[in-house]
């Protein structure tokens, strides 16, 4: 599996991760999707994104069973939600989903959307204090505009926004304006969320690029979320057969032809 360092940090990430939403909303699924994560982990795709929010804390409960005995292969992040933003609420929250996920230490804390409640000053001194004391390795933020991200990462002072969680598919290519160029600018990584949404690459010049290549067009499209150092991503997989589609993505080169067939039907 291709890696690469993690914005500012020193780590280097898979390009190709595993999301959660959606799992731990009921227990008669919950093997299987312990199941997932785990042949996810085999074949290498070992960043797990979870967040609070899902199910309530129930995806990071499955996270917590998928990653038992195998924590340090895995590069784990969670989030904390707006509304717990307040500086000793973020320190709880997190306290919340490392006992839930069974860990000591997740390497990335995410504030999961801007707060308009919270002052971001109080977040992100309560994201230092948690990497002070050893609870979060690297902090980063999700759907934050770039004025946000100035905003996030004086606050955060000498610690690095390690990243910005952003959608990113073929058909919302948004963040290239100006989100992606700053975050190159800043060595802040993006991890594309929703990477698969709304298909409809089959009939395609991603269909084309695909059979060139003997991959499917969901491969090529991973690959192409992924074709810029800054860039990562993250899809959702329960079925065996996605998952190892998704995990062996990353394992061809597009030429400059194949990219531009794909900017051409899917313009950013
Ligand atoms: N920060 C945020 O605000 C935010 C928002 C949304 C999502 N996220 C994160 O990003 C992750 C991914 O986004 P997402 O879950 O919204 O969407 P996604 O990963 O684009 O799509 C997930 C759907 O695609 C299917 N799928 C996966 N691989 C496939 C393949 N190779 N072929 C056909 N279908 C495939 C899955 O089916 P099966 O499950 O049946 O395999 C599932 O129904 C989330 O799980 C979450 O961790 C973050």
């Amino acid at each position: 599996m291709l890696t690469r360092p993690f914005g500012a940090t020193t780590r280097e990430v898979v390009v190709i991760g595993q999301g959660t939403w959606r799992m731990g909303e009921s227990r008669s699924h919950a093997n299987d999707e312990v199941a997932a994560l785990r042949l996810g982990l085999d074949l290498g795709m070992t960043h797990i994104d979870t967040a609070e929010m899902y199910a309530d804390g129930g995806a990071e409960r499955v996270v917590a069973e998928a990653i038992a005995g195998r924590r340090r292969e895995v590069f784990l992040a969670t989030k904390v939600l707006p509304h717990n933003a307040a500086y000793a609420d973020t320190i709880r929250a997190c306290e919340g989903s490392l006992k839930r996920l069974g860990t000591d230490y997740v390497d990335l804390y995410l504030l999961h959307w801007w707060s308009t409640r919270h002052p971001i000053e109080d977040t992100m001194r309560a994201m230092v204090e948690l990497v002070r004391r050893g609870l979060v390795r690297y902090v980063g933020v999700s759907n934050f505009d770039v004025e946000q991200m100035r905003a996030a990462k004086a606050a955060l002072g000498a610690v690095p926004l390690a990243c910005n969680q952003m959608l990113y598919h073929l058909r919302d290519r948004t963040i290239e304006r100006d989100v992606l160029p700053w975050c190159e600018r800043n060595r802040v990584a993006v991890v594309g969320y929703t990477p698969l949404a709304r298909g409809g690459f089959m009939r395609s010049a991603v269909a084309a690029v695909a059979k060139r290549h003997g991959v499917t067009p969901r491969q090529v499209a991973l690959n192409y979320l992924t074709r810029r150092k800054a860039l990562f991503t993250i899809p959702k997989a329960s079925r065996p057969e996605h998952i190892r589609e998704n995990a062996a993505a990353a394992e061809f080169t597009p030429s400059r032809a194949d990219l531009a067939a794909i900017d051409a039907e899917f313009p950013a």
